[in-house]
């Protein structure tokens, strides 16, 4: 058996977007889909429980994190990431490049791997494509991502080519040097920058590798949303009808929305629980600022449209207080929130696409989001 099966549910008639469904061995979810961020096997703030109320089905978490603390040894011993974080559902890990890329000094990209230092504790670590897989292998998430290589969206032509051919190769390292195909599905992931045949030349590549599953990477990295919108408008065609796509790091409502009328199935971001803790939500009317002092007697909720625990509970006033104060149920609160409004967000958009009518609903939603 393939380790994830895609079922294309419908396509929305007003837009060619896509509702579906991935089953894999820890349950099926909904696509498309948002996926909060765990980087560290936690979703900062929330506990497991928290996260299926607010209606996650799958998380992410980040190879090269856990790789270096507790480091992959500790997770298999715990009997994988499932079990020691305490998630019975899907779980989602990233390979480590674009880990080692943005947050480490000094990384070399060569043909064999990524050298860096780690940034714990200084020491020189090398990541290959086959200790990326054998380190997702450990942790055992249902789907994992092949080491790629990434440069700046704005490269010259040679240089992202370059990067086109290497991330191919180091596909197909990764898919050779996979033990578990039955159980962890492993997708390779689509680089170009703004090239559109070097984007379609990577995605024909990785299509004739045959994956379970397509990224496309290398995007929210600078370019403009129209950029974005572009390369997945040439991009995504490329890719198969029966396989899911998974746009990276991507979690604005405007790029989620835009993203799934071109197709996109799955995406994750850092946002909403990063700006949680910068005391900023999202709300149907846009992003609030929490913390400033206009809240200070403010006793609605942060969202009068949200019907999640922490708007039925607690007032801005009061998250404000929580917040100034350094307390840490306040950067609760807001993470419980930005989550629940994206989930809920991508639960709309589902519900759309089913009464074709996602593009009304576009139109419908930012006319208040502004
Ligand atoms: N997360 C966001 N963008 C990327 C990307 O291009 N590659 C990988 N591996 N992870 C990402
Ligand atoms: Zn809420």
């Amino acid at each position: 058996m393939a380790a994830i099966e895609y079922k294309l549910l419908h396509v929305d008639k007003q837009t060619g977007a896509r509702l579906g469904e991935v089953k894999t061995l820890h349950g099926t979810f909904q696509t498309p889909i948002f996926m909060p961020v765990g980087t560290q096997a936690t979703v900062k703030t929330m506990s497991p429980e928290d996260l299926e109320k607010v209606g996650a089905q799958i998380i992410l978490a980040n190879n090269y994190h856990l790789w270096l603390r507790p480091g992959q040894e500790i997770v298999k011993e715990a009997g994988g990431l499932h079990k020691f974080m305490n998630w019975n559902h899907p779980i989602l890990t990233d390979s480590g490049g674009f880990q080692a890329f943005s947050l480490t000094d000094n990384v070399k990209f060569n043909e064999e791997g990524i050298s860096f230092k780690n940034h714990l504790s200084g020491k020189p670590m090398f990541l290959s494509p086959e200790k990326a897989i054998e380190v997702e292998n450990d942790l055992g998430a249902d789907i994992i991502m092949s080491l790629d290589m990434l440069t700046d969206f704005h490269s010259d032509y040679a240089e992202m080519q370059k990067a086109v051919n290497r991330t191919t190769r180091w596909a197909e390292r990764g898919l050779k040097a996979h033990q578990n195909p039955d159980t962890q599905a492993l997708f390779g992931i689509v680089q170009g920058g703004g090239y559109e045949d070097l984007r379609k030349q990577s995605a024909r590549d990785l299509v004739s590798l045959d994956f379970p599953g397509y990224s496309i990477g290398g995007l929210s990295v600078g370019e403009t949303k129209e950029e974005m919108n572009q390369v997945l408008d040439y991009t995504v065609p490329e890719l198969p009808e029966d396989k899911p796509r998974y746009l990276m790091g991507v979690g604005t409502p405007d790029a989620l929305i835009d993203g799934v009328i071109r197709g996109v199935d799955m995406f994750d971001c850092v946002l909403p629980t990063r700006i949680a803790r910068n005391g900023t939500v999202m709300t149907s009317k846009g992003r609030l600022v929490i913390k400033n002092a206009a809240y200070a007697r403010d006793f609605g909720p942060m969202d009068d449209n949200c019907d999640c625990y922490a708007c039925r509970n607690y007032s801005r006033a009061y998250i404000r207080h929580l917040l100034k104060a350094k307390e840490s149920f306040g950067i609760h609160l807001t993470s419980y929130h930005n989550l629940y409004f994206l989930l809920d967000l991508m639960k709309q958009v589902r519900e759309a696409i089913k009464n074709d009518r996602l593009a009304d609903f576009r139109a419908e939603f930012f006319e208040n989001y502004g």
